[in-house]
C-alpha cells in the first residue's frame, strides 16, 4: 500500500490525460478576462500535481508557479520547467499556509483538489493564504465536483476508467469503495492504479480522503473568511456552460475576486 495516490506522478498524469489542458487554460484566461482581469501576467496552481495547468500558463510566457504538498509530484512537475526552461517554478508546500516570492494575478485549484481541504479550518486558512498571495482584485478560480454529487442522487462522474497509449493500458479506480462519514463529511476509499504493459501487470493502491462539501457550506465559509466574493460561476471549463442543474453542468467552477 502506498501512502497516497500522488506518490506515482506518472500514473496520475496518465490517468487524467483525457483532459485537454490547452483548452482548459484557454478557459481560465477567458473566464479571468470576463471577470475583468486581463492580461494575466502571473499565476499559481494550487495542489498542482504534475503541473498540467501551471506549465501550460508558463508555456505562454506567463510567470507561473505550482505548489504541491507531495515531494514526488513537486519533483516531477519541476522537471518539465527545467527541461522546457519555463518561467516560474514548483514549490513543495501546503496550500493552507504558503508565501510566494511575489504576489500573482490569478490562482487556480483544479479537478477536485480543493476537496483535500478536509475541515472548515483548512478551508478558511486556505482562503486567507490564497488572498495574501494575490495582487489587488486578483482572481481565484476553483473547480469542484457539481454540488449535486454531494448527495446520493445522480453522480456526474465515474470512479473507474481506462486510458491506453504507448506506455500501456492503465485502469484507474478512484475510490469506488469510498465510504462516507457523515460526522466529518468526508469520503474515505482506495485509489487503485493497474498498469498493463507488454503482458506485465503492475498495481498500486493507496488510501485517499476527500471532503464532500455542499454548496451552502462552501458559500458560508467564503463569507466567513471575508476575503473573496463570487464574480461568476460555470458548469464546466467552458464559458458557455452556465452553472445550473442541467446535465451539461457537471462541475462547479467558481471565479472568486479578492475583496479590497
Ligand atoms: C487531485 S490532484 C490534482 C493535480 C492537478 N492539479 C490536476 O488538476 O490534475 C491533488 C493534488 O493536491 C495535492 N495536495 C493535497 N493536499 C494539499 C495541500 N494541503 N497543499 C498542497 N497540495 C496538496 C496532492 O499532493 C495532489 O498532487
Amino acid at each position: 500500500m502506498n501512502r497516497n495516490p500522488y506518490e506515482k506522478p506518472e500514473l496520475y498524469e496518465f490517468a487524467f490525460s483525457w483532459r485537454d489542458y490547452v483548452k482548459a487554460v484557454d478557459f481560465l484566461i477567458e473566464a479571468a478576462r470576463l471577470a475583468g482581469k486581463s492580461p494575466i501576467k502571473s499565476t499559481v496552481e494550487l495542489g498542482c500535481g504534475p503541473g498540467q495547468y501551471c506549465r501550460e500558463f508558463a508555456r505562454r510566457g506567463i510567470l507561473s508557479y505550482g505548489l504541491d504538498l507531495s515531494p514526488e509530484m513537486a519533483l516531477y512537475a519541476q522537471k518539465y520547467y527545467d527541461d522546457e526552461k519555463l518561467p516560474g517554478y514548483i514549490i513543495e508546500g501546503d496550500m493552507r499556509d504558503f508565501r510566494l516570492e511575489q504576489k500573482v494575478d490569478l490562482a487556480c485549484c483544479m479537478m477536485a483538489t480543493f476537496s483535500h481541504l478536509l475541515t472548515n479550518r483548512d478551508i478558511v486558512d486556505h482562503l486567507n493564504a490564497v488572498a495574501d498571495n494575490l495582487n489587488d482584485l486578483g482572481l481565484y478560480i476553483i473547480e469542484l465536483p457539481h454540488p449535486r454529487d454531494a448527495f446520493d442522487t445522480v453522480k456526474s462522474t465515474q470512479d473507474v476508467w481506462e486510458m491506453e497509449n504507448e506506455t500501456g493500458k492503465l485502469t484507474t479506480d478512484w475510490c469506488s469503495d469510498g465510504v462516507f462519514d457523515p460526522l466529518t463529511e468526508t469520503d474515505r476509499g482506495t485509489v487503485k492504479f493497474r498498469l498493463e504493459k507488454n503482458g506485465l501487470v503492475e498495481q498500486f493502491e493507496s488510501p485517499s480522503e476527500a471532503r464532500r462539501i455542499t454548496f451552502g457550506a462552501l458559500r458560508a465559509l467564503l463569507d466567513l473568511s471575508g476575503r473573496f466574493h463570487i464574480a461568476s460561476m460555470y458548469g464546466d471549463l467552458d464559458v458557455n456552460i452556465p452553472f445550473d442543474n442541467a446535465k451539461a453542468a457537471w462541475r462547479l467552477v467558481m471565479v472568486l475576486r479578492k475583496n479590497p
